[in-house]
């Protein structure tokens, strides 16, 4: 079987910063609360004009480059995201025909915050298997399109952005080593935005409802999410082989500060072990995990033959853990 892992990283995020200081205008809250509970400071806005498939479309432009291939030499383009360009055509024919990637099949994948590792699991299985040999995975989301700035619960927590990878064949011994994938649909109305599928569609009603905004039970998110992080990176570790010793460099969703702490407490790593970039960009749903990854590159935090560990949780609800020898 083919060894597959990354061979490029790319990211970007809108110019536009929407600081603490900008909410306390907006809502009831103050930057001392934000930072003390989430640990995030500001997160990014796309411009009015850029949608979820802009976003990414510069995040693949880059990881092509690094790479080393043209968007031609694509099979397959899958883009997670819980906040598409449109119903359909999906997100990824959009990007395909951006990219002008010809000869890649492409499709949306949702699974909220867990969709980049979701994307990445698929993936690798249909280069290990010989289907395709070059797969681009974006994590890309426009939130602040789905945030109801007037619910201080939520709108301080999201932002926009876009993360992607480029997979392929890598030599014995480096690439994903396990995934580990679950669900528990049980716990669907947790974290949701219910207005405008076939079971509510769009009316005047649902939208002065605010039934096309994120709700979010935020503390039993938070209960679960604590949970699920160590237990996916335990489970993800075992299937490889390895233990928490083994880990170089933790990659988490960047949700919550509070969050990818107690992770660290439970795998027992210290804080230099793991990629933290939510105080500039807060949660960017299957965005962060890519983002964080990328940036990671980008700061030299990550060397041949590293033993990463990604993992993420969220609507669903889902989660997501994955071992990848750099
Ligand atoms: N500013 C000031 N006060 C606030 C704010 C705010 N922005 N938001 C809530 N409060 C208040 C609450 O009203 C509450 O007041 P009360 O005690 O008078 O009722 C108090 O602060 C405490 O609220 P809690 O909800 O208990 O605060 P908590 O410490 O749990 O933090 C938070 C809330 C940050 C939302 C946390 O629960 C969390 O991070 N949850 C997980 C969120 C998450 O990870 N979601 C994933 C989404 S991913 C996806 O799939 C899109």
């Amino acid at each position: 079987q083919t060894s597959v892992g990354i061979l490029g990283t790319g990211k970007y995020v809108p110019e536009r910063i929407l600081t603490n200081h900008e909410l306390e205008q907006m809502v009831d809250t103050n930057d001392e609360w934000i930072v003390s509970r989430t640990g995030i400071r500001e997160r990014r806005i796309a411009a009015p004009d850029q949608a979820t498939s802009d976003l990414a479309f510069h995040a693949s432009t880059a990881a092509l480059q690094a790479a080393g291939i043209t968007a031609e030499e694509l099979d397959l383009i899958i883009v997670a995201t819980i906040t598409p360009d449109m119903y359909f055509p999906s997100t990824a024919c959009l990007l395909q025909d951006k990219l002008g990637a010809k000869k890649a099949a492409a499709f949306d994948l949702s699974a909220a915050c867990s969709g980049f590792i979701y994307g990445l699991a698929t993936a690798t299985s249909m280069i290990a298997t010989g289907m395709y040999r070059h797969v681009l995975v974006v994590g890309a989301e426009c939130l602040s399109r789905i945030t109801d700035y007037t619910d201080r619960n939520t709108c301080i927590l999201f932002g926009d952005g876009s993360g992607a990878v480029v997979l392929g064949a890598v030599p014995e011994g480096r690439g994903f080593k396990s995934f580990e994938l679950g669900a528990d649909g049980a716990g669907g109305d947790l974290l949701k935005v219910c207005g405008g599928g076939s079971r509510l569609p769009s009316t005047a009603q649902t939208i002065a409802d605010k039934q096309h905004f994120i709700y979010m039970a935020g503390s039993e998110v938070f209960k679960f999410a604590v949970r699920i992080m160590g237990n996916a990176a335990e489970e993800a570790l075992r299937k490889a082989g390895m233990d928490k010793g083994d880990i170089d460099l933790l990659i988490p969703h960047q949700a919550n500060i509070r969050i990818i702490q107690s992770a660290l407490n439970r795998l027992e790593l210290p804080e230099e072990k793991s990629m933290i970039n939510l105080h500039n960009y807060g949660n960017v749903s299957a965005a962060s995990i890519p983002i964080a990854l990328a940036e990671a590159v980008e700061q030299g935090r990550v060397h041949e033959g590293d033993r990463l560990v990604m993992v993420g949780f969220g609507g669903g609800l889902t989660w997501g853990a994955s071992v990848l020898v750099w």
